[in-house]
């Protein structure tokens, strides 16, 4: 494990190791030294800044790079006049490059007063030729650019700009268009002491006609359970209780392995490690949503009682141009197994309106799958065209104010099916994780159910990190106010 690393061992006057990740340990010692440099030059330790656009996946890839660099030193800051800015990109919709756009552009003024600043993008946005190529021209602010697949290479890259070329305006880019290996034990800095995200896979094979993350993150590659399993339990030896295991379509974990494994078989290995209260996983395709595993979620002592689902349209017509493989039909039923197996489950799903060709009669069909499915929570989007993906190109764009309309009346459908589930819960006592301090409300605790739902309740900030039952008083929305039953776990 990283943590075991012998840092005097690592010979900065040899060349730099060949193999990953020893080569990346020889990167951070030669940052370390750098760093510690730098702190007798200005009297003070330097700060950083990662900022976090997107998934899961992507604040996963966050905490790697903040791992690295509190590693070298860098205090981790709030603010964008920091000695060191990342920003973690999504390019999902349109508008989340806009956003990074305005943001790179700001940070413009915090170089002139310190010129030694670093700003360092990543992620999916960089997997795109197009937004490198604006950002070379036009942001020359910028001097760290690498995508989805050299994560793991950030503080070889860093070394190259503030050991090789400090002053120069040069942009450092390396980007790669294809996947190599995975490379594992590199430091990770959680948010929080109590739970993590875990990778088990990365990519997507699904090439959905609207989604450019295949394009961006690449195919399908599992990690071994092994190195799974052995990060969890090194997790649990560090005070985590709870772990959500991370892919875009987990359901298909395993496929491509030399050993091939089930998603069901390694949660199987996950439910055994001793210490581990809590597992949630996301994000599930419903094409490849087993029997087995609902079997398993049914019998399950640490599943969380949620799963997220993403429907993206109720109409069997639109799915199938999305390219999603079900029906609305399969869709329901898939959802009625679930209930059956495990029968105070919510059910969280995404929907996309105003995809290319959607008719009043499919937009009809999505808000009668809400009704039926009775979703707890619905992330809704408007469909935004992303260049490079089959749908950008098909004929039938529909108008913004047909789609617009159509989003509010989405948001009206998903907030009454919502309310009426979440009262279904309300007068029960529930385990709840404790989270965090409610900067809003003086004595109050945020916690989470299983269910995700989050609950405020008086309590004292020793709580932070346990697991407790709670009884919901009042919903409100997707939060609840509750009242602390006894305090035993
Ligand atoms: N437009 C709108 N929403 C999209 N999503 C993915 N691609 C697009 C797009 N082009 C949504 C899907 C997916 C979620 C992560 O983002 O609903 O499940
Ligand atoms: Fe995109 Fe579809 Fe893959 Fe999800 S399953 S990441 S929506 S292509």
């Amino acid at each position: 494990m990283y943590n075991e690393i012998n840092w005097d061992s690592i010979d900065l006057k040899q060349a730099p190791p060949d193999i990953e990740p020893q080569r990346q340990y020889y990167f951070i010692k030669m940052l370390k030294n750098w760093f510690d440099g730098k702190v007798k030059e200005k009297g003070r330790k330097l700060t950083c800044q990662v900022n976090t656009f997107g998934c899961q996946m992507n604040s996963r890839d966050s905490e790697k790079i903040l791992g690295i660099l509190k590693c070298i030193g860098y205090i981790q800051s709030d603010s964008e006049n920091a000695d060191l800015v990342v920003f973690n990109t999504c390019t999902v919709r349109e508008n989340a490059n806009l956003k990074v756009y305005g943001r790179i552009g700001q940070l413009k003024k915090y170089k002139v007063k310190n010129p030694g600043m670093v700003t360092v993008l990543c992620g999916c946005m960089m997997q795109e030729k197009e937004a490198v190529a604006k950002i070379r021209k036009s942001y020359k602010n910028v001097d760290i650019i690498f995508g989805t697949h050299n994560i793991y290479k950030f503080a070889e890259l860093l070394a190259m700009k503030v050991l090789d070329s400090p002053d120069s305006s040069k942009m450092i880019i390396d980007i790669l268009d294809n996947a190599e290996s995975i490379v594992e034990n590199l430091p990770s800095k959680r948010k929080y002491p109590f739970k993590s995200g875990v990778n088990i896979m990365y990519g997507c094979n699904n090439f959905c006609s609207y989604c450019i993350v295949p394009y961006v993150r690449g195919r399908e590659r599992s990690r071994k359970p092994e190195d799974i399993i052995k990060e969890i339990e090194e997790l649990v030896k560090d005070g985590v209780k709870e772990v959500m295991l991370l892919g875009q379509n987990v359901n298909s974990y395993g496929k491509n392995l030399e050993n091939p494994v089930t998603f069901t078989e390694l949660l199987e290995m996950v439910e055994h490690i001793d210490g581990l209260c809590r597992i949630r996983f996301m994000t599930s395709h419903p094409k490849d949503l087993s029997d087995s595993l609902i079997e398993f979620m049914g019998r399950s002592k640490k599943l969380c009682k949620h799963i997220h689902l993403p429907l993206q349209s109720g109409s069997s017509r639109l799915l199938k141009i999305m390219n999603r493989h079900y029906t609305k039909e399969d869709y329901l039923l898939l959802v009625d197994k679930i209930k059956k197996a495990v029968p105070d489950i919510a059910v969280t799903t995404d929907i996309i309106t105003g995809f290319p060709g959607e008719t009043e009669e499919d937009f009809n069909e999505t808000l009668d799958v809400i009704e039926k499915a009775g979703f707890d929570n619905a992330f809704t989007f408007i469909y935004s065209k992303r260049t490079g993906t089959p749908a950008a190109s098909m004929e039938g764009q529909v108008p913004e104010n047909v789609v617009k309309e159509r989003f509010d009346r989405l948001l009206e459908k998903v907030h009454n099916v919502s309310s009426k589930k979440s009262a279904q819960y309300l007068g029960k006592v529930y385990d709840v994780l404790a989270e965090e301090v409610n900067v809003q409300e003086d004595g109050y605790i945020t916690g989470r159910m299983g269910q995700n739902y989050l609950v405020h309740f008086k309590g004292d900030k020793n709580l932070i990190g346990k697991i407790v039952p709670v009884k919901l008083c009042e919903s409100r929305g997707f939060y609840y106010y509750g009242e602390l039953v006894q305090n035993n776990k």
